[in-house]
């Protein structure tokens, strides 16, 4: 486990590097980009250089342990990553496994560990989740080294408990540790600690020995950040949840100058742990001329909950041309997006014609650019998708692109009938 899932084992170096403060780079401008387009690009994103120093990261967390999706069907919902995403199915849980209330796939591609779980049965929480929800995430768990202490020290600081410091085992490949709180929505975070655990995921899971073949050609390599949607108004709460109870630092705050558009408007704040590791942004809707994207999360999912999930890769290109011709669907930016970008972000190190083929879009701020693409939503209801994101020293989020995003976001709301 700890070969394929690196980020769990010893600690490597972190993505963002915690002693170079956000903001205080020299700035470098690029090839044929004035320094005050790059800044120009970022207008209404407000910055904090000291984010990870400020974050107290008492517990500390390690990293993201594995993110959890109730679905109503676990074993179609495996296929589908596996056969567009390239996850390897890596262990199974059910009926055979001696579970009768629920089966899960744990899915795995380089450090992205996905849960997949469905109930058989009508009654229960995942059931009822469901029901209310469609499919949607359930745990954001993260790698800690001791899963009491992490309990004891959030829910003494105000996190409601979701399960009480638990020792599992199956006398075989030792005993896992797991706590957990809730945070927004019905989303909770667990606390793992596989210190004295060797098995292949959890007790009561089997191994997969001989796995059907996943999709070749993918580069998904970590969880890069993930985004919760709250109602109007929490966005501060849960921005002060992350920093009281997990001693997370406000890294960035996207105020007015981006949210006051025609478009759909939101609000947003970037919180951070302190390795850099654990980035979790939080929007709220604004009102806008038309429906916020996330008043649109909020009718359809029912309560808030986890937006989007995105992946780093360091092959964008490559990786999302074979998404695409595996049948993934993504956003399309119209024609006007590309005329516009070679003059905003620069050389990127791909083709503005490729960049165009694929549908990927380009922001540059002064740390550096960044590559990115949303997918359609990955269920029936108009609720969570994923991002790719392909990082070249920008710690941004694309807030020079979310104008356009949100035309493009606009336009698929609006063959809904939801704008
Ligand atoms: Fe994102």
């Amino acid at each position: 486990m700890t070969e394929t899932l690196r980020s769990h084992g010893p600690v490597a170096a972190p993505t963002a590097t915690p002693t170079s403060a956000v903001g205080s780079m020299p700035v470098a401008p690029a090839a044929g980009i004035a320094p005050s387009r790059a800044a120009a690009n970022q207008a209404g994103a407000h910055v904090n250089a000291n984010a990870y120093a400020e974050a107290q990261d008492f517990l500390p967390l390690k990293g993201i342990d594995h993110i959890e999706f109730w679905v109503g069907n676990a074993r179609q919902a495996a296929a589908y990553y596996r056969s567009l995403w390239g996850f390897t199915p890596v262990a199974y849980s059910g009926l055979e496994t001696g579970v009768r209330d629920r089966s899960s796939y744990v899915m795995v591609q380089n450090d992205i560990r996905f849960v997949f779980t469905a109930p058989l049965t009508p009654e229960g929480e995942i059931a009822e989740h469901v029901r209310r929800h469609g499919d949607g995430v359930h745990d954001i768990a993260f790698a800690v080294d001791d899963a009491s202490f992490a309990w004891a020290e959030t829910t003494k600081r105000g996190a409601r408990s979701a399960l009480e410091p638990t020792e599992i085992g199956d006398g075989v490949d030792g005993v896992l540790r797991r706590s957990a709180i809730h945070t927004y929505g019905e989303v909770i975070h667990s606390f793992v600690d596989r210190g004295d655990y060797v098995g292949v995921f959890a007790p009561g899971f089997r191994r997969v020995k001989k796995p059907a073949a996943a999709a070749q050609g993918l580069s998904l390599l970590e969880v890069d950040h993930c985004v919760g949607n709250v109602g109007l108004g929490d966005m501060n709460r849960f921005g002060d949840f992350y920093r009281d109870v997990l001693g997370f630092s406000q890294l960035i705050h996207y105020d007015d100058k981006v949210i006051h558009t025609d478009y759909s408007a939101l609000m947003s704040k970037v919180m951070t742990n302190g390795n850099g590791r654990i980035k979790f942004p939080i929007n709220e809707p604004a009102t806008g001329k038309k429906k916020s994207q996330i008043q649109e999360f909020l009718d359809w999912y029912l309560d808030a909950g986890t937006q989007h999930i995105a992946l780093r890769t360091e092959d964008i290109v490559t990786t999302v041309r074979q998404l695409r011709a595996n049948g993934v669907d993504f956003l399309g930016m119209p024609p006007a997006y590309y005329a516009a970008l070679p003059e905003r972000v620069g050389d990127v190190g791909v083709s503005m014609e490729t960049l165009e083929e694929l549908g990927i879009e380009a922001d540059r701020d002064e740390e550096g650019y960044l590559l990115q693409i949303f997918t359609r939503p990955v269920q029936d209801r108009p609720t969570f998708f994923f991002e790719i994101i392909e990082r070249h020293g920008s710690r941004g989020f694309g807030v020079g692109n979310f104008r356009a995003l949100f035309e493009a976001i606009e336009r698929e709301q609006a063959k809904r009938g939801n704008l």
